[in-house]
């Protein structure tokens, strides 16, 4: 089944997160129209506000591959050294990144159940 696919290429990436800081690991695996995966892991840095979450590593792989159209993203996290045992919804930075490609119905799959972004994200920022 492609979310159970989705959520284990985002466990993998995870254990790649470089969270030197927080000690909080983040993996995110991002489904093309195309069926290609781009995975992403968090990156910190010592200047902390650098750091960069695993979803928007995610998508600026996917788009500098030329990538425009998604489906899914599935994400997961917890600390450093744990299995993750909670859903990890992504936070508002990265929902509004979603939203500049993806659709009310793009699939934000977390490890309770499936949301959509038109939810997570009902009004969001447009240059307009
Ligand atoms: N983080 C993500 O990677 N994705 C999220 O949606 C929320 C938070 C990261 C950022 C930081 O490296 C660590 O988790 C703790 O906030």
């Amino acid at each position: 089944m492609m979310y159970h696919a989705l959520m284990q290429a985002a466990e993998r990436v995870r254990r790649k997160a470089y969270c030197e800081y927080s000690h909080f690991a983040v993996g995110a695996a991002l489904l093309a129209e195309n069926g290609t995966i781009y995975t992403g892991c968090n990156v910190e840095n010592a200047s902390y506000s650098l750091g960069c979450c695993a979803e928007r590593v995610a998508f600026f792989k996917a788009v500098s591959d030329g990538q425009r159209n998604f489906q899914a993203i599935a994400i997961c996290g917890a600390p450093e050294g744990e299995e993750p045992s909670k859903p990890c919804p992504p936070c508002g930075a990265c929902r509004q990144v979603m939203a500049q490609f993806c659709g009310d119905d793009f699939e934000v799959v977390l490890s309770d159940r499936i949301h959509l972004l038109g939810a997570l994200l009902p009004t969001r920022f447009k240059l307009e």
